[in-house]
């Protein structure tokens, strides 16, 4: 049987603040809950513009208080809430956590239920700093991350990309899988690390082949499942090293990016690597063939010739296969259109791989640029075992069986 989440039973205290991705709020929370969370919400007033009060209370269960003194309720009963739930929880995450909370917080404000709570709270508590514009990196709000790292609060960054405003810059709230695998990674939640002291280089993404200097070939791999087995090899306690091609996804906090742009540049980043790293994961789509020749300007359509002779490119895994050292694991993906059992079992025996995860590009479901995906795990023992649901579920599920067990090579 597979290890629970780290989350799993945590008694946790969702804090949500006045900012529009509040609206996320909802399903975080009900991530939290999939993977086994006790979950409680606050809010402050000002979050309940925008979202519901109920949504948060129907979903937990239980009430959702936004003031420490509520106009409505029995004072003799609900006065000491704050206090009461602080000691309850394991951990408290406030998320989003605007600009002014973060600022309260800091300062020690206890004006709100959220701030109060915060105040009260023994646990480790989690801020996501989320605003717009300017505000992340104004003077005062840098200022006061500093102080709330020094305070001993957690900071979980923000993502990059567009806001609600309409601008493009960082401050957006990470995606509740990131959250949630970043709170699992936090070392006071879990001891579940059979990673640690291992070196994991992870391959993601698409390769480019140019044909001149505009044309490529490439695939629409989005980079996200390798992205998500970095992210469950770092939360499972490895050092992860990134090599990617162009991603749709930021590469996650605590990982060591290695960018590249073709699969001859692919070739040279896992050479690189090589001596270094104890398990290769080669999630990355690589262009099979690129063009023999590549025009050093565009070409113009005038005289163009009409083939494009193409050369193999470099297997990486296959290279890996055959040079591997004695203790490295090399896990290989596996991308097929029909025969996916056959076809990966002969691809892992080809290449000389520990494990093979096929994944099938047919279903509307699974494969490039999803966010879901079903795979098979293709190993020396047994039947495949198969798993299914978000990329970043998946990816735990992968490694958590391949190193809950002895890798017996085949
Ligand atoms: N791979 C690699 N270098 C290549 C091609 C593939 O490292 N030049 C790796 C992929 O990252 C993956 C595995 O090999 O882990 C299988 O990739 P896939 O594209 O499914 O297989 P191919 O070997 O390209 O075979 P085919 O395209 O004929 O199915």
């Amino acid at each position: 049987m597979l290890p629970a989440h780290p989350l799993s039973g945590k008694r946790v205290v969702l804090g949500v603040t006045g900012g529009i991705a509040a609206y996320k709020a909802a399903v975080l929370l009900r991530e939290l809950q999939k993977i086994g969370a006790d979950v409680r919400c606050v809010m402050t007033p000002s979050a309940l513009r925008f979202l519901g009060r109920d949504t948060m209370s129907a979903l937990t269960r239980q009430p959702v208080p936004s003031d420490v003194f509520p106009d409505d309720a029995d004072i003799s009963e609900s006065w000491s809430r704050h206090i009461h739930w602080a000691e309850w929880a394991d951990l408290v995450l406030i998320a989003p956590c605007t600009a002014n909370t973060l600022a309260k917080i800091t300062h020690g404000h206890s004006d709100n239920m959220v701030t109060s709570l915060v105040l009260a709270a023994r646990c480790p508590v989690f801020l996501c700093p989320t605003m717009d514009g300017g505000m992340y990196e104004a003077p005062a709000t840098r200022m006061n991350r500093e102080l709330a790292k020094e305070l001993g609060f957690q900071l979980i960054e923000p993502d990059h990309g567009y806001l609600a405003s309409g601008l493009e810059d960082t401050g957006r709230l990470p995606e509740p899988h990131e959250i949630i695998s970043r709170l699992a990674g936090f070392p006071g939640f879990t001891d579940y690390k059979p990673l640690l002291g291992k070196k994991v280089t992870v391959t993601a993404g698409p390769t480019r082949e140019y044909a001149d200097a505009v044309r490529f070939i490439s695939n629409p791999s989005s980079g996200k499942m390798g992205v998500a087995m970095a992210v469950a090899a770092r939360d499972l306690g490895a050092e992860v090293t990134l090599i990617h091609g162009k991603l749709s996804v930021p590469v996650p906090a605590g990982v060591s990016a290695v960018p590249i742009i073709s699969a001859g540049d692919l070739f040279e980043a896992v050479k690189a690597q090589h001596e270094v790293t104890d398990i290769f994961i080669m999630a990355a789509a690589v262009s099979d063939f690129r063009p023999k020749q590549r025009a050093l300007h565009k070409v113009k359509k005038e005289g163009a010739a009409m083939n494009i002779e193409l050369e193999p490119t470099p297997d990486s895994l296959k290279w890996l296969g055959e040079n591997r050292l004695d203790h490295q694991i090399l896990i290989g993906f596996a991308m097929e259109t029909e025969n996916l059992i056959p076809s990966a079992t002969e691809k892992r025996k080809k290449k000389k791989a520990d494990y093979i995860v096929a994944n099938s590009i047919s279903g509307d479901a699974s494969g490039f640029e999803t966010d879901e995906n079903e795979v098979h795990l293709i190993g020396p023992l047994g039947e495949p075992a198969s798993y299914k649901g978000s990329k970043e579920d998946v990816a735990f599920s992968v490694l958590r069986a391949v190193f809950g067990n002895e890798v017996e090579r085949g």
